[in-house]
């Protein structure tokens, strides 16, 4: 996947503002998992939805195997690409449809059935086998309501069972707590070998997933290279990785704090 000169403006944005994504270079290689890190704003989630036409580049292109996305017709781009945002949405759909919503229609009944449990073995989505019918359980807005974590599972199995060429993650295990996300990530890396990805990363546990960084700044590429390499070259590399960690301490202590008032005023109610 090549990204070349790639700029993007939202349609509203006054004209004194700098594009969101201002002049992109990148070159993703075939199987290479490639991180994108950034503080918020930098432009990582705008820059992953470009590529399956969520919105269209204003200038620059963005090719698949040498061909221009936008040469491509959306269910061919929308087969060969595969998404999980950070805010999942699911369908009101059982869990089944749900995850093989993208999956190869020529697949037969029992294909499919061991697909879509790797696909929620390797996402830590199990939870859906102890739901009232199993993964038949119909979820989504008209279904059982689940958490911001049991959905970005769902959001990452799906996008796994599609098994697609390019597959896009933005932040796909920021709802996890520390050791669900330790076990997927470890899965993860399996199914990424081979896999072309870009990856936002929030945790340096998801940076490690990756083969290259790309370190975004103000929508432009500041800096390219393995983690390790950008820890010991880049001074704002180690200063936006020190600071996200710093964040994510923060949230924790928040969860931590959020899930004891909830259970205080539990029990107070039961009492
Ligand atoms: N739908 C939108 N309309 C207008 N501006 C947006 C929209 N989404 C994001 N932006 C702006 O684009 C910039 C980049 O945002 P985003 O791509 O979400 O960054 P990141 O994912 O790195 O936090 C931000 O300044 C943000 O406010
Ligand atoms: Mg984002």
């Amino acid at each position: 996947m090549r990204l070349e000169g790639v700029h993007f403006r939202y349609e509203d944005a006054p004209d004194h503002v700098p594009d969101v994504i201002d002049g992109v270079d990148l070159e993703i290689r075939p199987g290479e998992t490639m991180a994108l890190v950034g503080v918020t704003g930098s432009g990582k989630s705008t820059l992953l939805q470009l590529v399956p036409r969520l919105y269209d580049v204003t200038g620059g292109t963005i090719t698949i195997d040498g061909v221009d996305v936008r040469e491509m017709s959306l269910m061919d781009l929308r087969s060969l690409t595969a998404v999980a945002f950070e805010d999942a949405t699911l369908f009101s759909d059982s869990v089944r449809d749900n995850v093989l919503l993208g999956a190869d229609p020529a697949l037969s009944e029992e294909e499919s059935e061991a697909l879509l449990h790797l696909a929620l073995r390797t996402a830590d989505a199990t939870f859906t086998y102890d739901l009232p019918v199993g993964v038949d359980t119909r979820i989504g807005e008209e279904g059982m309501s689940l958490s911001g974590g049991q959905r970005q599972r769902l959001a990452l199995a799906r996008s796994i069972a599609a098994k697609p060429a390019v597959l896009l993650l933005d932040d796909p295990l920021s709802a996890l707590d520390t050791k669900t996300e330790e076990i997927v990530t470890e899965r993860l890396r399996e199914v990424l070998e081979g896999t072309t990805t870009l990856i936002v990363a929030h945790r340096t546990s998801t940076v490690a997933l990756a083969d290259r960084v790309a370190l975004l700044e103000g929508g432009r590429v500041v800096a390219v290279g393995t983690h390790a390499e950008l820890m010991e070259t880049s001074a704002r590399y180690r200063w936006v990785i020190a600071h996200q960690a710093e964040e994510r301490r923060r949230d924790q202590d928040i969860e931590t704090l959020t899930g004891e008032l909830e259970l205080r005023a539990i029990q107070e109610e039961g009492r």
